[in-house]
């Protein structure tokens, strides 16, 4: 069967792990995939997770399966982290929730949900945006169409440029935006300009999905909202596909949710029943433990407020090693003005480092950075910041 068949090309990011594992240079250093290291390396399973988890393994009674949803507390508590406990989704019962594989997971499902109901719309993306994207709603069967976002000059938000494409897009049109941390380019909207993206939505009619996989990354839980809290202010149909695979470090777990937000509690019980049709045709009904997990961690009070204080240690411990490596560059006479690598927020920078660098740090180093020059702040610690801007100053100052 696959004699005549050509091999599908190494996924960008996941593609770039599996050459990392397989590389037998001791210094190398993975600045590629999105996933959170400590100061020794190492990706943690945070303290609160473990807590939790062994409060599961002691109560747990049964492997039986998830509603097709996922557990109801699951989806109350994503619903809580979302808008916030007081919001006016959550009292008019007018959001739906069920837990997906992932965030990827959680698009895929929106993207076949809206595919039933929208099946000539477009699905406009951010220029740029994570590699997946594409392939996610492509798959799904939609056209995509790109919306302009960064400018490489500013290295920052073209805002006139972003609402000058965003008024082109017409109604019936679904609109996938970064609601924090946006991945490649680490720069994002500031609460002002999500009201005046969501109030455009309305107005124009077309149908936003947030893609939430940094909640708690960029400024705190409660302060990244604004793009969630924004579209649930102007009242019209929008989709939130959160992930906890950075949040809570439960990576492997695959555990994300799909939100979608209606008018009305009366719609949103239609939009969780086409929900729930789509899920069981994918995968029936979700993995239970990473769902329990988060669950147990945000209902409970102690090990909530444990988990808050973990995920600051991660974002403290991102924004000191953009400030080490900006620093880094400037004490090795790097020309280059890197200094706004401390104000992008999230796990990425989008460096500035051209394919041919990103292929020398590769060939000649060991260091691993997706094309397009993406770089994964969490890979750095002190051991290894002084090897990277070492290697980094020695090409550009060649
Ligand atoms: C990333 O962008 O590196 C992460 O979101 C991991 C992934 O699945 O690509």
């Amino acid at each position: 069967m696959w004699q005549k068949i050509e091999a599908a090309p190494a996924d960008s990011i996941l593609g770039l792990t599996d050459a990392f594992r397989n590389d037998p240079n001791p210094q190398k250093v993975n600045l590629g995939v999105g996933v959170y290291k400590d100061e020794k390396g190492t990706t943690p399973i945070l303290e609160c997770v473990k807590a939790a988890e062994k409060i599961l393994l002691s109560e747990e009674v049964t492997k039986s399966y998830l509603p097709i949803s996922g557990d109801p507390l699951y989806g109350r508590e994503v619903q809580k982290l979302l808008f916030g406990a007081d919001s006016e989704v959550i009292k008019t019962g007018r959001a739906v929730t069920a837990h997906a594989p992932g965030g990827t997971g959680a698009l895929r499902v929106g993207g076949e949900l809206l595919k039933k109901f929208k099946p000539t719309a477009k699905v406009w993306i951010s220029n740029p945006t994570w590699a997946n994207h594409k392939g996610i709603f492509t798959t799904a069967g939609f056209e995509l169409a790109t919306y302009d976002y960064y400018n490489p000059t500013t290295k920052s938000v073209d805002f006139e440029a972003l609402i000058a494409s965003l008024e082109t897009v017409p109604s019936g049109d679904i609109v996938l935006l970064h609601a924090c941390c946006h991945n490649p380019s680490g720069v994002d909207l500031n609460c002002e300009q999500w009201k005046i993206v969501a109030a455009l939505g309305k107005e124009k009619g077309w149908i936003a999905f947030l893609d939430f996989a940094y909640q708690g990354f960029g400024d705190g839980v409660n302060e990244d909202r604004c793009a969630v809290e924004e579209f649930a202010a102007t009242g019209v149909d929008f989709f939130v596909a959160s992930s906890f695979s950075k949040n809570f470090g439960l990576y492997n777990e695959r555990c994300g949710a799909l939100t979608v937000v209606s008018p009305s509690a009366k719609e949103a019980v239609v939009a969780m029943s086409h929900l729930k049709a789509t899920i069981r045709v994918i995968y029936s009904n979700p993995p239970a433990h990473g769902g329990l997990v988060v669950a147990l961690i945000l209902s409970d009070e102690e090990l909530h407020k444990q988990w808050l204080a973990e995920l600051t240690t991660m974002r403290e411990r991102i924004k000191a090693m953009r400030e080490a490596l900006v620093a880094g560059l400037v004490k090795r006479g790097v020309k280059e003005d890197f200094s706004y690598i401390t104000s992008q927020r999230g796990m990425f920078s989008f460096s500035g480092l051209s394919d041919s660098i990103v292929k020398w740090l590769r060939d000649n180093k060991a260091i691993y950075v997706v094309g397009g020059g993406r770089i994964n702040l969490a890979g750095l610690t002190s051991s290894n910041i002084d090897y990277v801007c070492d290697a980094i100053a020695e090409v550009l100052n060649a």
